[in-house]
Formats: structure tokens, C-alpha cells, sequence
């Protein structure tokens, strides 16, 4: 590797082609295997690591995924900023099939995901386990937002700026009752893996944006069937070749290091316990 990957993409199978020069890496971590080896390339000549988040072949269900082995795999290779596409289900008759959609905000509903690296387990020096509670209101890197809506604008995506993405267990759909009521509190989209993700991107003091693809109206939307998940596959795969040219347009803009950026402050005045990578 001649440079480290500032930029990291966790995102479905097809991505691997949009990186040149690919260097495939094998990591374990302290917490188990990442979804896949990782994938290390350029991109417009700069470092970026790719992890498909669902293995490979697409053969882990999001309650399996292990979400702290791959931000830590992600971080262990010099990842700071982190971009996470992923497709979620519109809980607004307005944002159709295909709309991009850059939540702000995040509400939890998935259970028994192991959900933080800061389990009260001694650090190796043996002195106590410290506590940590990492700051979580806002949710999601404002640079990497801004810089996301800033490129799908100027590629003339309408991307919606801000929302709430409401995560469900899986792996099965929301009923009709589920849906209307998360869309009842106001909640835009669903989907089934930004969490723990952010929230371990977070403790690992790396910035995390979602780039969250609208593939179907959930089922408590008027208008529809309900969502299958042929429909999620396919219209997500018809939209890959824009994600991914927007994914290359965001990468030439971010900057590369974190600098200001308040998710790189996430364990400030903490004493974790456990030494980053
Ligand atoms: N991912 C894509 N569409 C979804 C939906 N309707 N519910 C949960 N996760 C999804």
C-alpha cells in the first residue's frame, strides 16, 4: 500500500469495479472477521478502502453482520472518514424509488445488536475499565453530509437534505402497522444496517455518512404492495452506476484528513481503555 486510505466505503457488492489498482487485505481484529477482505485501491488517483458490508456474495443477513470487526478493519488500515451507501425504504409517498436521501438522523429499533466497542472489559494494563458514553445527537459527520449534497447537486441528483432513517432488526420487512406508525413520528426512511454502524464509527472517533438509497415505498405508504426484496435489488442495481459516480465525485472533494471535523473528537477527555488502531 503507498498510501494509506483516508476514505473508506462500506457498501454492497457493486462497487468493486469503481477502484483501480485493488489490493485485496485480510484482517482479523479483536472483534472477529470484517464482512470480507478489504479492498484497497484508488479512485481518481486517491487511497480508498471498499468492504462490502454483506460479505461478498451477499451472504450475511444484517443481523450477522459484524459491525464492530469491520469499522475496526476499516480503521486499522488508516480510515477516518467513512461512506456508507446503502438502500432504505421511503416512509413518504414523495421520496420515490431512486430519490437520494442524506438523513441527520437515526432511531434505533433493532435488538440484541452488539452496539459498542466500550463493553467494561479491564484494559490490558489491568487498571479498572473505564466508562465511555460517546456524544450521539447528531448523529453523522456535517462535513461529509454537506459535501455529499454539495456533489449530488452539481451531478443534478434532488437529494434530500436531512431526515430521519429509522433501523429495524430484519431481516424480514415492517408490517403495514409498523410502517404508518414510524411514518406517523415523522421518520423518512427505514432501512436494516445503519445501525450499529454509525454508532460504532462514532466510538471509533471516524466520521460516518450515510448515502441512503430510496428502492421501494415501505409497506404502511398508501400507494403500493409492500416492499419484496426482488423490488430492493433491482431497482438499487439500476441506480449503482450514479452512486457510484457520485461515490467517486465525493471522494475527489472530501478532504482527506478530518481537521476540524467534531467526529474526530468523539473520545476526548475519555480514557477508553482500548488503544485505536
Ligand atoms: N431496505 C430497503 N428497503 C427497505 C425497507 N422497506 N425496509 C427496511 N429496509 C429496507
Amino acid at each position: 500500500m503507498s498510501h494509506q486510505p483516508r476514505i473508506g466505503v462500506i457498501g454492497g457488492s457493486g462497487f468493486y469495479e469503481f477502484l483501480d489498482d485493488v489490493t485485496e487485505i485480510t484482517l482479523d481484529t479483536p472483534y472477529g472477521p470484517p464482512s470480507h477482505s478489504l479492498s484497497i485501491g484508488t479512485l481518481a488517483g486517491r487511497p480508498v478502502a471498499f468492504l462490502p458490508r454483506h460479505g461478498r456474495h451477499h451472504v450475511l443477513p444484517p443481523h450477522r453482520i459484524n459491525y464492530r470487526a469491520n469499522l475496526w478493519a476499516l480503521r486499522t488500515v488508516g480510515v477516518r472518514r467513512v461512506l456508507a451507501p446503502g438502500a432504505v425504504g421511503a416512509l413518504r409517498p414523495e421520496l420515490g424509488p431512486g430519490t437520494l436521501v442524506v438523513p441527520n438522523q437515526l432511531v434505533d429499533r433493532t435488538s440484541g445488536r452488539i452496539q459498542t466497542y466500550y463493553d467494561g472489559e479491564p484494559p490490558a494494563d489491568g487498571q479498572l475499565p473505564q466508562v465511555v458514553h460517546v456524544p450521539f445527537a447528531d448523529p453523522y459527520c456535517p462535513l461529509g453530509r454537506a459535501t455529499v449534497l454539495g456533489a449530488a447537486r452539481s451531478a443534478g441528483w434532488q437529494p434530500v437534505d436531512g431526515g430521519t432513517m429509522v433501523v429495524i432488526e430484519g431481516p424480514r420487512f415492517s408490517t403495514r402497522a409498523e410502517s404508518r406508525w414510524y411514518a406517523e413520528q415523522g421518520w423518512s426512511v427505514v432501512g436494516m444496517t445503519g445501525h450499529p454502524e454509525a454508532v460504532l464509527a462514532r466510538e471509533l472517533a471516524l466520521c460516518y455518512t450515510p448515502l441512503s438509497l430510496v428502492t421501494d415505498l415501505d409497506s404502511g405508504v398508501e400507494v403500493g404492495d409492500g416492499v419484496t426484496q426482488q423490488e430492493v435489488f433491482t431497482v438499487f442495481a439500476h441506480n449503482i452506476d450514479r452512486l457510484r459516480d457520485l461515490l467517486t465525485d465525493v471522494v475527489t472533494t472530501l478532504p482527506q484528513d478530518q481537521g476540524d471535523c467534531p467526529c474526530g473528537q468523539a473520545l476526548a477527555g475519555t480514557k477508553t481503555g482500548i488503544v485505536l488502531p
